[in-house]
């Protein structure tokens, strides 16, 4: 029996590029971006080879930068002078974030820059919001007190002028009570990125070195999911897009695609966050030549697409927009 069908057919090399169903643009990538208010020069991070920590006074060339390789958005997240248990400096107008986001609108006006609504570099206790005693006993992170605290970050990066708010504390009501504080403040068009579906994964240990944001006790597992529940995984994101989330967003991203692909289906915009693990193993593994770097990332990337994203937010945004534009 000789197959019917020969699928090698649309395989000669010059009916390739007809058929390719997926292909990766230059504006489906959001580069992160860290800036530390207590360093004077760039310090590269030591377990993201090509990513640093930036000082506040880069924050415009960064941008021009980015922008010159064409992207057209960033996520920025910040490390401040002054840590304590409540986080007060995650919502100070002079904070970190607000004057990064100041100098890189200021630069470049029109890059999307989305902020990183959360408190773990801000708290001394590392966690994600406001930690104490629960009703059963011990420490951990208390959910309805931290939301009041989610609420003035945002509306403080939403002052400081980004375009996007982005809360990853994986709270109970954090997305409707973001809505609700930046409606009351003048923000009705300010959109919200919500981190939906956000697993406790331990491929964030090279952004936990970046961003200085460790925890000091426990483990975020009392609020971020198991990386074993799939169902759970879509409640998660069906719960946001009920209370308002504009994008919903998987993290990881590489090895959560079916994840992705299901949460595609709510119908809104679908982000994906190739984490800082997946990209420091590929760093690693082509910087012993046992990887291809290039092809690897922008397979993985490819990839990430493929299943549903319709944003990737990468540490790999730089390179590939170089990459990409050479293919071209
Ligand atoms: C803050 C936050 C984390 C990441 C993005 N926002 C760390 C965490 O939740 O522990 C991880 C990003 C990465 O690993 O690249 N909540
Ligand atoms: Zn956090």
């Amino acid at each position: 029996m000789f197959p019917e069908r020969r699928l090698r057919r649309l395989r000669k090399r010059t009916l390739q590029p007809l058929f390719k169903e997926t292909r990766l643009a230059v504006s489906d990538l959001v580069m992160p971006l860290f800036f530390d208010e207590t360093i004077e020069e760039a310090v590269p991070i030591g377990s993201m080879p090509g990513q640093y920590r930036y000082p506040l006074a880069d924050a415009g060339a960064v941008a021009e930068r980015l922008q010159r390789s064409g992207l057209s958005a960033v996520l920025v997240f910040g490390i401040p002078r002054e840590k304590d248990a409540v986080a007060t400096s995650a919502y100070d107008d002079d904070g970190v974030v607000q004057k990064a986001v100041a100098g890189i609108k200021q630069a470049c006006p029109d890059l999307v820059v989305i902020t990183d609504v959360c408190a773990c570099e801000y708290t001394d206790h590392g966690h994600c919001g406001i930690v104490g005693e629960t009703c059963g006993g011990g420490m951990d992170l208390l959910n309805d007190p931290s939301l009041a605290l989610m609420q003035k970050i945002a509306v403080s990066h939403a002052r400081a002028g980004a375009d996007i708010v982005a809360p990853s504390c994986m709270l109970d009501g954090m997305v409707g009570a973001i809505r609700t504080a930046l409606d009351g403040s003048g923000f009705a068009e300010v959109p919200i990125m919500s981190y939906s579906t956000k697993f406790a994964s331990a491929y964030y240990g090279p952004f936990r070195e970046a961003a200085d944001s460790g925890f000091s006790f426990g483990d975020r597992t009392t609020y971020q999911m198991d990386p074993a529940n799939a169902r759970e995984a879509l409640l998660e994101s069906e719960e946001d897009a009920a209370e308002g989330a504009d994008i919903l967003m998987v993290k990881p991203a590489g090895l959560y695609l079916d994840v992705l692909a299901e949460i595609r289906e709510i119908g809104l915009p679908v982000a994906a966050y190739q984490v800082s693990g997946e990209y420091a193993q590929l760093k690693a593994a082509s910087a012993l030549g046992w990887l291809d770097e290039r092809k690897c990332a922008l397979e993985a990337l490819t990839c990430i697409k493929r299943a549903g994203a319709d944003l990737i937010i990468t540490y790999y945004a730089e390179d590939a927009a170089r990459w990409l534009h050479e293919e071209r």
